[in-house]
């Protein structure tokens, strides 16, 4: 027995990105739409201060954005381009070393509507060659089934995730895709950070939460029904690729107590059980005991089916997959359990520094949560988001100098290494939009966490040209030395 000394030789190092947020061609090739495509640009400085969530939709800002499309900006429709451009892509990924490249199948591009029997050939040629230019490079695609969109057809007829509908209609979905692309990839995740449905409900679960008669039931019902989908999701990959492995995802946010006060810590505990409750559900296949009492008490009624219980048992993950941004601060007051779990604090942190958007900077919360991860779970852990958004200026020399993103990145790699010194076991680090693109939470061009500036604005504007920024060349180091040149 002996302590490991740094990153294995099977690393996975690379980068994230998601089908919304970097595809565009919205319209073409058979694509159905999806709910990212109805998630307007909104000015999230309207308040005077940052605003990290204008990607809420209502019933009748749809109806309206349906309506009077020519109204509204929808970057998400354009992305930046990757549907024509993931050649060039890829080979600039490639250039820097990648070893796995994560991103998102659009279940539009495969089932336009969701409802269809058959599914949309061209979609699925589109990914094929994008495999396809991985394999020349021997970059392994980390596909994600469901990352923040899914048919609008199914929101419109069934608001989403809270019907049961949605279960089946997914697991063929998963089956086709399984099924079409098992000699291609080798890992998977089934849904993107499932427990940020009690921030967004319409971005994480399709759902129109002014038609949701309690937001909190809600959001508990639609993940349940993406547990049983992502459990079926995962039998499937079992039985068509046995040899994949395929892992469930949270955005992982460490609670800190604010004090030694006994109620402080325990409010600590309990956040964090509510950050885990998605994990706890998809590794142990069950609901923990803890989470009767805080339904009891929200008054929360799951509809469930006898089956149910085997489902989740049957649909185990191979390993649990974060994305890793932040820590939060927690003390016992009467909010507490309300912003548990969510991407909201009102506490702030003094002994954190903070990003443009106001997100504090916690390299070390990565190593305690992938240690509480592992010491939890005893399987492997892989990190699948982790990055600095910027306001990124191109200089007069023309060239993007973005030393603070390798300063975040970096300390970010050193805990990572810690935590599997400690004896954490780490699949691998994809660092998010590895590649400039649309941000999630606020549709911003100029949100950018790439190792490539790409020339396009807010509004869309630009010529697209991929410019290799100062990371560039450092996150090529530090995959050619295998995390040891930082
Ligand atoms: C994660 C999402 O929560 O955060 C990504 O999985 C998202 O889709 C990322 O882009 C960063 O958030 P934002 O709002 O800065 O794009």
């Amino acid at each position: 027995l002996t302590a490991k000394k740094g990153f294995p030789a099977n690393f996975l190092w690379g980068g994230a990105t998601a089908a919304n947020q970097i595809e565009g061609a919205y319209d073409i090739d058979g694509k159905g739409m999806s709910t990212s495509d109805y998630a307007a640009y909104k000015d999230p400085y309207a308040s005077g201060k940052v605003n990290n969530f204008t990607f809420n939709v209502t019933s009748r800002e749809l109806e309206e954005y349906k309506a009077n499309p020519k109204q509204y900006l929808f970057p998400k429709r354009w992305g930046i381009d990757f549907y024509h451009r993931y050649k060039e892509d890829i080979a600039l990924f490639a250039e820097m070393g990648f070893k796995v490249f994560r991103l998102s199948i659009s279940w539009v591009r495969i089932f336009p509507t969701g409802l269809e029997e058959q599914p949309n050939e061209a979609g699925l040629a589109f990914y094929d060659k994008v495999f396809e230019e991985c394999a020349k490079y021997g970059m392994e695609p980390l596909v994600t089934m469901s990352h923040y969109e899914m048919p609008i057809t199914l929101t419109e007829k069934y608001n989403g995730w809270v019907s049961r509908e949605l279960v089946p209609l997914f697991e063929k979905y998963a089956r086709v895709i399984l099924e079409r692309y098992k000699d291609k990839v080798k890992y998977w995740i089934t849904f993107n950070e499932m427990n940020m449905n009690l921030n967004s409900l319409y971005t994480g679960a399709g759902v129109l939460e002014d038609l949701a008669d309690d937001k909190l039931q809600a959001a508990y019902q639609a993940s349940h029904h993406q547990f049983l989908a992502s459990a079926l999701a995962v039998k499937a990959a079992k039985e068509i690729c046995p040899d994949a492995k395929i892992g469930c995802m949270i955005n992982q946010i460490e609670s800190y107590a604010r004090t030694a006060k006994p109620e402080d810590q325990l409010q600590a505990l309990k956040s964090n059980q509510l950050n885990m409750f998605y994990p706890d559900v998809q590794v142990r296949g069950e609901y923990p005991s803890y989470i009767n009492r805080y339904f009891d008490e929200n008054g929360i009624v799951l509809k469930t089916e006898p089956q149910d219980d085997t489902i989740l048992k049957e649909g185990t993950v191979d390993y649990v997959a974060i994305s890793y941004y932040m820590s939060h601060v927690t003390e016992a007051r009467e909010d507490a359990m309300k912003l548990a779990g969510t991407f909201d604090s009102p506490i702030k942190n003094e002994y954190l520094p903070k990003s443009q958007w106001d997100w504090p900077i916690d390299p070390m919360g990565l190593r305690i949560s992938l240690m509480k991860l592992y010491d939890r779970y005893g399987i492997p852990l892989f990190v699948c988001e982790n990055g600095l958004g910027a306001h990124d200026v191109i200089s007069e020399d023309g060239f993007v100098h973005d030393e603070y993103r390798i300063d975040y990145i970096r300390e970010h790699v050193i805990q990572m290494k810690e935590a599997i010194k400690d004896g954490v076991d780490l699949m691998g680090y994809t660092t998010w939009g590895c590649i400039d693109l649309i941000s999630c939470g606020t549709s911003q061009m100029s949100k950018r966490y790439g190792f490539i500036y790409v020339d396009q604005d807010d509004e869309g504007k630009g010529s697209k040209e991929r410019i290799r920024k100062d990371s560039f060349y450092w996150y090529k180091k530090v995959i050619e030395s295998n995390g040891e040149k930082l």
